[in-house]
């Protein structure tokens, strides 16, 4: 997801210290709601301070560094917006990425707290993210996130053959519904919290696909998982949850698979011998210090060996086409036996 930084002079430590001023940069463009209020025309900068109702010296300069990263055209005498902000950035398309916006924004702020929180080893509080408002958001998010993802995934992953899968902590149901859409004799099960569900269902009564999905709600780290499927999609999850956790997750999915049923996991790993590489991995564990009790990340050999143990004796990676699909392109595949 991002080039490899080493830092090995000042003028190296410097530069990665100053990358948060870009960000910083686009969180105030998306603060001012510029990308929408832009429409689709020409601005003058005195027009457009006017109309955000913001300096002229101010807009001029953060629109020359947004035009400088290509998020808006420099005109003559004045900037329109490019057509990645169109698309991404402004809510009247159907690519907007608003709650994923929402969230990366909210996060800036609880960020701040990554001090207190490695002192504490206690994520931030969870009062307000536990809240329905807050989960519904959030599942939005994860929506605005995987919509590309998903349609990646969905056609490289061949799921011939399979009649049943298991959507397992699938949120809105991207991926359940990016399954459905490919493989048109699959039934699919999105598994998640209610809140959750809701979102997967406004979803699901959109997409021509939608008829085949259907709902379970629970917590499927306390409670049983029902069903029995050929399939259990379990992306983005790994990452919430403890070794142990994890295990024992794997452990539940082993007994509801079919007889050579697989268990797909799609997350960030580690692939390196010392666990330092991809930054991104590690940056993601840093994400989820904040936000979960035992949450990290993993190497693709600990989650292979979790696997084993859980009984899902065949493993491999599978590497999608590069730049595409979630994270760095590698899933993992648990296979139960054919015997049982
Ligand atoms: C990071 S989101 C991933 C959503 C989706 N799978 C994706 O890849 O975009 C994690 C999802 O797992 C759900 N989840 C986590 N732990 C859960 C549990 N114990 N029981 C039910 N759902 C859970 C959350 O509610 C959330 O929707």
């Amino acid at each position: 997801m991002n080039a490899p930084i080493s830092i090995r002079s000042f003028n190296q430590f410097r530069e990665a210290f100053y990358s948060f001023r870009l960000p910083r940069i686009l969180f105030s463009a998306l603060e001012l709601d510029l990308f929408n209020t832009m429409e689709d025309r020409d601005w003058t900068i005195p027009q457009l301070s006017k109309r955000v109702r913001v300096s002229q010296r101010g807009l001029a300069i953060l629109c020359r560094n947004l035009a400088s990263v290509g998020l808006l055209v420099k005109l003559q005498s004045g900037y329109r917006i490019s057509h990645f902000s169109k698309r991404y950035l402004q809510e009247t398309s159907s690519d907007f990425r608003g709650e994923y916006l929402t969230l990366m924004q909210r996060q800036w702020s609880e960020w701040s707290h990554l001090t207190e929180v490695i002192r504490a080893g206690q994520p931030l509080d969870g009062q307000e993210l536990e809240t329905p408002e807050y989960r519904r958001s959030f599942t939005w998010a994860m929506h605005h996130r995987s919509m590309q993802p998903a349609k990646d995934v969905a056609q490289q992953v061949a799921l011939k053959g399979a009649r049943s899968l298991l959507d397992l902590g699938g949120g809105p149901g991207t991926y359940a519904l990016a399954f459905l859409k490919h493989n048109p004799t699959l039934h699919a099960t999105v598994m998640d919290r209610p809140v959750a569900l809701d979102v997967a269902r406004t979803l699901a009564q959109q997409s021509s696909s939608g008829a085949r999905l259907t709902y379970q709600a629970g917590d499927f780290l306390k409670e049983p998982i029902s069903g029995n499927y050929d399939v259990v999609w379990y992306s983005n999850v790994l990452h919430i949850y403890s070794p142990a956790e994890n295990l024992k997750i794997f452990k539940k999915i082993r007994r509801i698979l079919s007889p050579g049923g697989r268990l797909l996991i799609q997350d960030t790993f580690l692939h390196d011998p010392k666990g330092l590489r991809p930054l991104e991995t590690n940056l993601f564990a840093v994400t989820m210090l904040l936000y979960t009790d035992q949450g990290n990340t993993y190497s693709l050999q600990d989650v292979r060996a979790w696997l084993q143990r859980a009984g899902l004796t065949h493993s491999r990676v599978i590497h999608l086409k590069k730049g595409t699909g979630d994270w760095e392109g590698q899933l993992i595949e648990g296979r139960l036996p054919r015997s049982g």
